[in-house]
């Protein structure tokens, strides 16, 4: 006769998750230097742009939050709905719903410019495109947005600690980089420290912010600026 020693199971849920989606554009270089062309245009059509988590004296310039209107700015604007419907589809959000956009903007920041810990209200999803990204021009960088955990911070042995654990992460800026993450979503951008003088030193980047409207909407919020898919042009 033998006793069977019986396993005790245990399973985990990591229940909550946080995502945050990226992706490198293939070949983005044109496309780039089309976006650097126009959004240098625009700011010297209106040098003072806009003041929202930016800091205006640290020498950031923000545009006005109509790019995604704007026709030139088509071919970026049809990457980032590819990009949002591919996330929608992703997390299985109800097809009768499409993704939508009311604002879209671009930043300049200069050297030593940042923008603050902000978050993007009356949104689902934001993101960030890097149309310049030199050497040290400051990371993207997202805090744990449960405040509780911080109460009591465990002790980790490094080399065993699971990316769903870590309280802070940061990424890399880099041309033709696409980040998408949740709006409300605690984000930072640290200063640019890129030595080159001059344009070649900023850091040039397109903030935008979707949610959903059903497809088979008859009236669109007079409020708000909503583009969907079908409102750009088509690619030529
Ligand atoms: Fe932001």
């Amino acid at each position: 006769m033998h006793s069977e020693e019986q396993v005790q199971r245990v399973s985990k849920d990591d229940f909550f998750a946080t995502p945050i989606y990226l992706t490198d554009l293939v070949d983005s270089g044109a496309l780039n230097g089309q976006l650097k062309q126009d959004i240098r245009a625009w700011r010297q059509r209106d040098p003072e742009g806009t003041v929202r988590s930016n800091v205006a004296q640290a020498g950031a310039w923000h545009s006005a939050t109509d790019m995604h209107t704007r026709r030139e700015f088509d071919p970026l604007t049809r990457e980032i709905f590819k990009m949002i419907q591919g996330i929608y589809d992703n997390l299985g959000y109800d097809p009768d719903f499409e993704p939508v956009c009311d604002s879209m903007w671009a930043n300049v920041n200069s050297r030593h410019a940042y923008n603050r810990h902000h978050t993007h209200p009356h949104a689902l999803w934001s993101g960030v495109y890097y149309v310049q990204a030199p050497d040290d021009c400051g990371l993207l960088y997202f805090t744990d947005p449960r405040p509780q955990t911080q109460i009591l911070t465990p002790y980790y042995d490094l080399s065993r600690r699971h990316p769903s654990t870590w309280n802070e992460v940061f990424y890399q800026p880099q041309n033709g980089r696409l980040i998408v993450f949740p709006a409300w979503l605690v984000h930072a951008v640290h200063p640019n420290l890129c030595n080159e003088e001059g344009e070649a030193g900023e850091r040039i980047s397109i903030s935008f912010n979707f949610y959903q409207v059903r497809r088979d909407a008859e009236f669109r919020n007079p409020h708000r600026k909503e583009v969907v898919a079908g409102d750009l042009a088509p690619r030529p």
